[in-house]
């Protein structure tokens, strides 16, 4: 065991961002923190996710995805997203994707995405993303996952 290992995670800077997902007509969101960059040419995404989410499902089935970063004022946004609940995109405005995936406007930018492949990580999998396009939306600085605290509950997580 490691002493601490909640808090030392954070340590390692993450930004926070709205992963948008669609199937179709079918469509969700969810926070993430555990993204980065991972190729230069193609540009490639990596996103970590939990397989248990419903999330998951809906990207293994419509193969595409936006990421959108949340600026320092859009901590409501990241909670909000952050939680399984009944028709959470209402409320907000969304632009389709080339890809057919949901742009969240109100984030300070957003990537474009189609899944590439995925590969096991633990409890989660990495599914990483070709970005097919991406603009800046919104001036701000990025939100954090430091600055969360333990809004995604993950303390309980670590064995
Ligand atoms: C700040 C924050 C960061 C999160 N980071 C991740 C993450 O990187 N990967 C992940 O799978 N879930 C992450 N979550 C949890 C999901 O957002 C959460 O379980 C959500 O309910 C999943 O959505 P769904 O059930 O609609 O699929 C995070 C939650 C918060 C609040």
């Amino acid at each position: 065991m490691i002493e601490n290992i909640e808090a030392l995670f954070k340590q390692i800077s993450c930004g926070v961002y709205v992963i948008g997902i669609s199937d179709g007509e079918r469509q969700n969101a969810f926070t993430a923190a555990w993204v980065m960059p991972v190729s230069f040419n193609p540009p490639l995404l990596a996103v970590s996710i939990n397989p248990e989410h419903y999330s998951y499902q809906l990207l293994q089935a419509g193969g595409v995805c936006t990421v959108n970063v949340l600026g320092q004022d859009q901590s409501a946004i990241a909670e909000h997203f952050g939680r399984s609940v009944q028709d959470k995109m209402s409320g907000f405005q969304w632009q389709k994707g080339k890809a057919g995936a949901p742009i969240l406007l109100a984030s300070l930018a957003y990537f474009d995405c189609e899944v590439s492949h995925y590969t096991d990580a633990g409890d989660h999998k990495i599914v990483v993303c070709r970005v097919i396009a991406a603009a800046k939306l919104n001036t701000g600085q990025p939100l954090l996952y430091s600055q969360t605290g333990d809004m995604d509950g993950s303390s309980a997580l670590y064995e």
